[in-house]
């Protein structure tokens, strides 16, 4: 196999009392890249039971908060009754854009993640929450990874916008700049809106996996949402604990590869000398786009 590489540690982020979860020195090992095979046949029928109930409850939901390429590509994932073989879901996703998914054991760090990204291969968590978190975990588990984030891989456009990230996350990272690139990712990949003839959709992973999130993000008045702007959006933190109370919105994914196409340097000598912004804050001159009806 390939070299396994003994100093592979798991990633932590964020504030953490409780030891980061996944199994990073597992039989078979996992590679200098962070990947390793997906340990398939250690899934539970508890554990099929949970994705199949997941998928069940959150498929339902989708229709008018879901954005069309979502929900279009859904099927596309294949089974929905027990967790897929990522190897299945790999035919149809080269076919459809030349991207693959590759199992992980967790969160892995910054340069390991945008190099993937780079080289169009998503990684996935392949543990799956216990029955007890049901309703929320705080990390990304092969539900989060699959159900919210591969159907938008099977979007073109957005597709090579995820590869854009990451080769920008490389140059990021060699500029110190991580931190406020990861921002983008947050507000995009994870909690993105877009505009769609009858109104605000989600398209972002965070929102498509959760609950409770959904109907949020879309439909409450409560949180603003405001057209994305990449300087806005990259000076603005975010809540990893509770729903987000400021979305951003894109007109299309055309929109968003198109703002991302420039060289971000000059980006980050602005960031440099402005302040970040709270979640929730909105500057005097901006204006929320209204809820789905
Ligand atoms: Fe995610």
């Amino acid at each position: 196999m390939e070299s396994t590489a003994a100093a592979v540690t798991p990633a932590v982020y964020g504030d953490s009392d409780r030891p980061p979860r996944g199994d990073y020195s597992r039989d078979g090992g996992v590679r200098a890249d962070y990947t390793c095979a997906q340990d398939w046949a250690s899934y539970t029928p508890a554990d099929h039971d949970t994705y199949r109930r997941l998928y069940e409850r959150q498929a339902a939901q989708l229709p008018g908060l879901a954005c069309d390429a979502f929900i279009d590509a859904l099927p596309s994932l294949g089974v929905k009754d027990r967790i897929p073989r990522f190897d299945e879901i790999n035919e149809r996703l080269y076919k459809a854009t030349r991207w693959e998914v590759v199992a992980v054991p967790g969160l892995i760090p910054e340069e390991p993640f945008f190099s993937l990204l780079a080289n169009r291969r998503f990684p996935v968590t392949d543990w799956i929450r216990k029955p007890e978190e049901f309703d929320y975990i705080v990390e990304p588990d092969v539900f989060h990874d699959l159900f919210g984030h591969v159907p938008m891989l099977f979007d073109p456009t957005f597709a090579d916008y995820v590869q854009r990230y990451g080769q920008g996350g490389l140059k990021a990272h060699d500029l110190g700049a991580g931190e406020k690139l990861a921002r983008l990712y947050w507000y995009t990949v994870e909690f993105g809106l877009i505009r769609q003839p009858e109104g605000v959709r989600a398209y972002g992973a965070g929102i498509l996996s959760s609950v409770g999130e959904l109907q949020h993000a879309v439909r409450s008045p409560e949180p603003h949402r405001l057209p994305l702007d990449l300087l806005r959006a990259m000076r603005t933190r975010y809540k990893i604990d509770t729903y987000q109370s400021t979305y951003f919105v894109i007109d299309s994914f055309a929109d968003l590869f198109g703002k991302t196409a420039p060289d971000f340097t000059p980006l980050y000598e602005q960031l440099a000398t402005l302040p970040d912004i709270d979640a929730g804050v909105v500057l005097p001159h901006e204006r929320d786009i209204p809820a789905a009806g």
